[in-house]
């Protein structure tokens, strides 16, 4: 029986391995930079947290939570985002008598059970920072902006910011019957799957990407949000915050987000070269979630990027690919009675924190040589009797090429001022 690793899961090894924790280390960096601290929250939940935050006729919560009972009869989710589960952490924790606005971040696996296609998996990882404890506008700018600042760091160059509002809730029940007296003559004419979201989520009918849909509808009604003068006041400010930072903004076209939490802003990060699944980032703020699972009535603003998705991107922006350059050094034996010595200089090596390997099996030194150089080692220290008898190695530079002979005790200086 051979296993093979699950529908919508993949396997990251090797060079992704090392351009996923490359990508790490840069998010995190600029989450430090804008003063947001790291949250770990467990990967389970009691699924009730989800029913209540992000919705009951969300598809996430209708289809797309991997969903069981535990022995203990407890109904429990693999969690499908992170907003929910850090909200419940901040009121745990009651981290809202620490500071007025916490800031955080996180990374770390997402799971929803949707059908797998080309950047949408089952187990998928996100970049998520939420700032909780503020209706301020120019928090929302402050999140887009190191949405786009740790996008474009990460090598996601080509990408369009899209934003639009939603209104307060207030805002969104006039909107919604506002739309349901347009939309109803068109009712019978809309696909199943649409009619029944005019009855759940009137707002998640213009999500629809069907172009004669989107033809039926729009003939129909002139913005779908109907804002307060506060709210627009909210827009108006959040715009012009990214304009005085230099960020492009579409803000032409009115979008819901699918998640039920959302209210004021909502925005989406596009890339190209992600086909269909375009979004590589996507966020917005929830003024009622925290209130609503019972905690202080707080204004909060949050966005998660998709990390397979920010590879996609770069992947496709970039196709050489900036492959990281050759490093480390390869312990090349010639000849059996050098291999203590050549186990030394390996642990040497790498207790100087250089990245070193060797041969067990003293293969030839052509085999040796040529894993050297598949496995991109910049130098290969060829050791045999010879060199032995000399005191020194014999250096080769994969790059270029070249060799010379290097004393054995100035190797490691050598080494520190060539290997980068
Ligand atoms: P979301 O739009 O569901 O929002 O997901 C955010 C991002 O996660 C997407 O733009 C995409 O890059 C990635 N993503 C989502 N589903 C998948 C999937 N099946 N496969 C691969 N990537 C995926 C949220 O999750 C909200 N919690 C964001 C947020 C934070 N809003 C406020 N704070």
């Amino acid at each position: 029986m051979v296993f093979q690793a699950l529908r919508g899961t993949s396997d990251i090894f090797q060079a992704e391995a090392t351009a996923w924790a490359e990508l790490e280390q840069t998010l995190r960096a600029w989450a430090a930079c804008y003063g947001y601290s790291e949250i770990r929250t467990p990967i389970i939940e009691p699924a009730g947290l989800f029913l209540r935050s992000i919705g009951e006729m969300t598809d996430i919560v209708q289809k797309e939570m991997f969903r069981f009972e535990d022995r203990g009869g407890n109904d429990i989710v693999l969690r499908p985002e992170g907003t929910a589960a850090v909200v419940r952490a901040f009121l745990e924790h009651h981290l809202y008598n620490q500071q007025a606005l916490t800031r955080l971040f996180y990374l770390g696996p997402m799971f929803r059970a949707e059908r797998p296609q080309a950047g949408r998996f089952r187990q998928f990882h996100q970049y998520g920072v939420e700032a909780i404890g503020s209706a301020s506008p120019w928090v929302d700018v402050e999140v887009i902006a190191l949405c786009v600042d740790s996008l474009r760091a990460c090598g996601v160059r080509d990408l369009a910011v899209w934003v639009s509002s939603m209104g307060t809730r207030e805002d969104q029940q006039r909107s919604a019957a506002y739309l349901r007296e347009r939309l109803l003559p068109i009712r019978a004419q809309l696909p199943d799957y649409l009619q029944q979201r005019f009855d759940t989520n009137i707002f998640r009918v213009l999500d629809c990407k069907d172009e004669a849909v989107q033809q039926l509808v729009w003939q129909r009604i002139d913005r779908p949000f109907l804002l307060s003068e506060g709210s627009q006041a909210h827009f108006d400010t959040v715009r012009r915050g990214l304009e005085e930072l230099g960020i492009p903004f579409d803000d032409s076209q009115a979008f819901a987000r699918g998640l039920d939490y959302y209210t004021q802003t909502v925005f989406e990060v596009r890339a190209t070269g992600l086909g269909a699944q375009d979004a590589v980032a996507a966020g917005g703020r929830y003024d009622n979630l925290v209130a609503e699972m019972g905690g202080p009535a707080l204004g909060a603003v949050g966005f998660a990027a998709g990390i397979e998705r920010i590879r996609l991107a770069i992947q496709a922006q970039q196709p050489s690919g900036a492959v990281g350059g050759r490093e480390g050094c390869c312990l090349i034996v010639l000849h059996e009675s050098v291999r203590a010595e050549a186990r030394a200089l390996l642990y040497q090596l790498r207790r100087a924190g250089h990245k070193a390997l060797m041969d067990y099996e003293l293969r030839s030194m052509k085999a040796q040589l040529r894993d050297a150089n598949q496995h991109g080692f910049r130098y290969a220290l060829l050791l045999g009797q010879q060199e032995m008898a000399q005191q020194a190695v014999a250096v080769k530079d994969l790059e270029n090429a070249q060799q010379q002979l290097i004393r054995r005790d100035a190797l490691l200086d050598w080494l520190s001022s060539h290997d980068s």
